[in-house]
């Protein structure tokens, strides 16, 4: 029977955050930002194993206290430069040691999406569990689209129908995501589903909700620390 396995790649360094800590150890709701995405992945049932990727350099892992998520973490020093080598470093990794086969699903979530809830999960793996191909956590764009020119004035409004922000975790078979990540301009790609579709394949969209949404400015922490305590998880 296929195992599910997730990986968060949490090699980068939060560089429109802007502080010096890297974006995944900044403090949110008294943990480490890591911290809830982990809590989320390690407390499903459906989920074998948790693998985190980090920098082959990070010093910061080894300062807190991972014991709650012993049973299931598995910490992987394999980070790349771009999010997608370090998710194709980490698989690579796991590979070679034998712990994941072709047919295992892979959930790759952004270690900087902290309010992850339980039943999205659920409703990403009950819609793919039997998929062929696989998909991702995503919603319908609800604001108008504007592109802009260098001067930072309209040249033009996007249709947004048919548009949806991509979210994670991202579920693919670990044969397909591998081939797909080696194939892919691992420097251009900013998500798994991409190096996918490459592929001539159609991942499919499993509607979300924008609590899930990726902490990357400084202003997006108060919200996810709302989030967070309002869940009343921490
Ligand atoms: N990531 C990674 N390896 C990289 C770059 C990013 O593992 N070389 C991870 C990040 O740690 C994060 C996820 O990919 O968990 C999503 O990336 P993003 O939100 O862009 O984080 P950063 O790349 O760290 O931030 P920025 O782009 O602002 O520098
Ligand atoms: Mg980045």
């Amino acid at each position: 029977m296929s195992r599910l396995i997730a990986l968060i790649p949490a090699a980068g360094s939060g560089s429109r955050m802007g502080n010096q800590l890297p974006k995944q150890y900044l403090p949110l709701a008294g943990k480490p930002m890591i911290y809830h995405a982990l809590a989320t992945l390690c407390h499903a049932p459906r989920i074998d194993q948790v693998c985190v990727v980090l920098a082959p350099d990070d010093e910061v892992w080894v300062r807190y206290d991972w014991s709650p998520f012993s049973n299931k973490l598995k910490v992987l020093y394999r980070g790349g430069a771009t999010r997608a080598q370090s998710v194709l470093y980490g698989l690579n990794a796991l590979q070679s040691e034998g712990a994941i086969q072709d047919d295992d699903w892979v959930l790759v979530h952004d270690a900087a999406r902290p309010c992850l809830s339980s039943a999205q999960l659920d409703r990403l793996i009950d819609a793919l569990v039997q998929d062929e191909v696989g998909g991702l956590l995503a919603i319908p764009v609800a604001d108008t689209l504007k592109r802009a020119d260098e001067k930072q004035c309209v040249i033009g409004t996007a249709a947004r129908e048919g548009l949806w922000q991509a979210q994670t975790p991202q579920m693919f078979r670990m044969g397909l995501l591998m081939a797909a990540l080696n194939k892919a301009d691992n420097t251009a790609i900013t998500d798994d589903a991409s190096a996918i579709e490459a592929l001539g394949l159609s991942p499919r969209l499993v509607l979300a909700d924008a609590y899930n949404f990726k902490v990357t400015y400084p202003q997006d922490l108060a919200l996810a620390e709302l989030i967070l305590q309002q869940r009343g998880t921490t």
